[in-house]
């Protein structure tokens, strides 16, 4: 796996000296593939990430809503908490989230890393708490061992669970799209009608806000910015972090890497279809109302987008043993 990925990176290395100066005027760069990550921390953050009893019901893992068979979402307008309770917002894809200047719609989590303890103890997500859910770890010997190995110590600590399921997040990049091709010189990857709808993504001003490798994820900016957005959600965005009346309604500008496979869109989820976001956008955003065949043009653009989708052996947990605390489902 090491092997490969070098020798990966050496291709994508030669390719971009090859067309490097066409790239660098793009406001989109390629998705880079993964480098620098500690494999044995990601086996076990993989596992980590799938595993049901980090949760008080025993039921709900981070795939329940990030669920990397649908783009790391789940494809609701707000998810689904312990009890069926009602999610307040949309979950976003986890897929290249480590590119993100910060986590969550609001960014109030610095890094992957800090967001990870979040969803456990989060009484509408998984319900459980950090003591409870290393109790159930430290209890099931092949964690333990598997701990031991990867940290160093028998003694499981929130830091390790965290730090292994970052890990493995840092792996769900999507490179080499349709769209990615193009920009590294393969002007064959993507068609007439695509490629048109690029350069009005570019025209408009889109770019203002999506630009970079995951085309967002990289600032705050205000949803409703010409004309305001009307929504029944509560959500506030930014100023519940900063507590400053300006950062009102201002989330982070999502990626739109994969987006043909992150439906329904925006913080709340009113958005069902691509064609009703890039509506929204032209209008709230920029002021201006794109046609019929420029929405179309746009969209067919934004499907060239997707990804290679991370791929995997799924993760075989280790068996509860006697002793781990049991799954609590219905209280
Ligand atoms: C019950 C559904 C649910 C579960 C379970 C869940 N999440 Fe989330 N996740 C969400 C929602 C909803 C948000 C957005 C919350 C917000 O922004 O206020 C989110 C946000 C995130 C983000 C931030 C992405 C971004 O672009 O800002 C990451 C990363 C993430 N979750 C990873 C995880 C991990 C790791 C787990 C397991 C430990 C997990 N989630 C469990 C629903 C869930
Ligand atoms: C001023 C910054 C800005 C501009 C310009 C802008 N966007 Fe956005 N975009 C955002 C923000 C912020 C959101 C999230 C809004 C929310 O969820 O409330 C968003 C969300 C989206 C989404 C939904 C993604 C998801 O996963 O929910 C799509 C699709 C999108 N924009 C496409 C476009 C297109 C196409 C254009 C040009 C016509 C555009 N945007 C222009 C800031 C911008």
């Amino acid at each position: 796996m090491k092997i490969k990925a070098t020798v990966l990176s050496l291709l994508t290395v030669s390719v971009l000296a090859a067309s490097s100066s066409s790239i660098a005027n793009e406001p989109v760069q390629p998705i880079s593939p993964v480098k620098d990550i500690n494999l044995a921390e990601v086996e076990l953050g993989k596992k980590l990430f799938f595993d049901p009893r980090l949760s008080k019901s025993g039921f709900i893992s981070c795939n329940s809503c990030h669920n990397l068979s649908m783009g790391g979402t789940d494809n609701l307008k707000t998810s689904i908490g312990h009890k069926w309770q009602q999610g307040p917002i949309n979950s976003p894809t986890v897929l290249n989230s480590s590119l993100n200047i910060a986590q969550f719609w609001d960014g109030r989590a610095a890094d992957l890393k800090e967001q990870a303890g979040g969803p456990i103890a989060n009484p509408g997500e998984m319900a459980s708490t950090h003591t409870l859910a290393l109790d159930v770890l430290q209890s099931i010997p092949a964690y333990t061992t598997e701990f031991k190995q990867v940290f160093g110590s028998r003694e499981i600590n929130i830091d390790q669970v965290t730090q292994a399921i970052a890990e493995f997040e840092k792996t769900l990049v999507t490179p080499n799209s349709r769209f990615d091709q193009w920009l590294l010189g393969n002007k064959d990857a993507i068609n007439k009608t695509e490629l048109a709808g690029y350069n009005l993504f570019k025209k408009v001003g889109c770019t203002a806000c999506h630009n970079g490798q995951a085309l967002g994820g990289g600032s705050f900016q205000k949803m409703g910015l010409v004309k305001p957005y009307k929504t029944a959600n509560k959500a506030e965005g930014l100023s519940g972090v900063t507590g400053k009346d300006a950062d009102r309604f201002k989330f982070k500008v999502p990626t739109l890497r994969n987006v043909e496979m992150t439906y329904p869109y925006f913080h709340d989820g009113e958005a069902a279809t691509l064609t009703e976001a890039v509506d929204v956008m032209g209008q709230l955003q920029l002021g201006k109302k794109l046609t019929g065949t420029e929405n179309a043009q746009i969209v067919a653009f934004l499907k060239t987008l997707t990804g290679e989708q991370p791929s995997f052996t799924l993760p075989i947990l280790p068996p509860s043993v006697d002793q781990t605390p049991k799954p609590k489902p219905f209280d």
